[in-house]
């Protein structure tokens, strides 16, 4: 069996020609995309609202990847069964958004037989994922506030990366470190030595002339680069 690279890069939907979804989607699967990361915006949690669960539910035929759901909206417990017949793979909610009972919506996402992910925004310490850390699928950690694709991500994240990143590590938690926001060519290598192992990236990719050009460049520059030994669940 072919071996899977390390690192996987995530193109996000958010950034793609929404004219034409199913064939920019058809074209990152022929690429071999293994995920493709899907911004849900509620308009409340951040100011902007994209796509729910029939749009999910429309592409799910067009590709074999698995559907990394990004659910930016506020009390996602009212939405886990919605996303979960809709084809969602991995479904992350952001910790902000479930401050009161994180752990009643990981349990409502693990028992809809999905993988279950945890967000943080900027401005929220890595130190506040760490009770979570042994207990999620993903870790999500956010270079950018949430909202809006296309914007230049945040120096200070990158301590934010590596802290959590070594605290998955030096436990052997099986969890997947994913980063979020102005992932590019020039800064990929920076986020893996970070620790991170699944590097969404939006502009990037359907930003560029050539979206599976761009993400086999980037999933080239990604795996290039040397990194320690993580377990993988995801
Ligand atoms: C922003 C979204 C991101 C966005 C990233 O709130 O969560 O997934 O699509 O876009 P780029 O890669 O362009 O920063
Ligand atoms: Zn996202």
């Amino acid at each position: 069996m072919k071996k899977q690279p390390e690192v996987q890069v995530a193109p996000s939907l958010l950034s793609a020609d929404f004219s034409r979804l199913a064939q920019q989607v058809k074209w990152l699967d022929a690429a071999g995309a293994k995920y493709l990361h899907i911004d849900v915006m509620d308009g409340s949690f951040v100011p902007n609202i994209t796509f729910g669960s029939c749009v999910i539910k429309a592409l799910r035929k067009y590709t074999r990847a698995l559907f990394d759901v990004h659910l930016m909206i506020i009390d996602p417990l009212k939405y886990i069964d919605v996303f979960s017949d809709c084809g969602a793979d991995l479904v992350t909610v952001h910790l902000e958004a479930v401050s009161a009972n994180p752990g009643i919506v990981l349990d409502a996402i693990k028992k809809r037989g999905k993988k279950a992910g945890l967000s943080i925004k900027p401005k929220t310490p890595a130190e506040n994922l760490y009770p979570y850390l042994p207990y999620i699928d993903l870790a999500l950690v956010m270079r950018v506030e949430p909202g809006f694709g296309g914007q230049k991500f945040m120096p200070e994240a990158l301590p934010k990366i590596e802290k959590i990143g070594s605290r998955i590590r030096t436990n052997g938690f099986n969890c997947l470190l994913e980063v979020d926001g102005g992932i590019d060519e020039t800064n990929a290598a920076q986020a893996v030595s970070a620790g991170a192992r699944l590097l969404v990236a939006g502009s990037s990719v359907f930003g560029k002339k050539d979206p599976k050009k761009a993400y086999l460049g980037l999933m080239k520059t990604a795996n290039a680069v040397k990194k320690g030994a993580q377990k993988r669940r995801v």
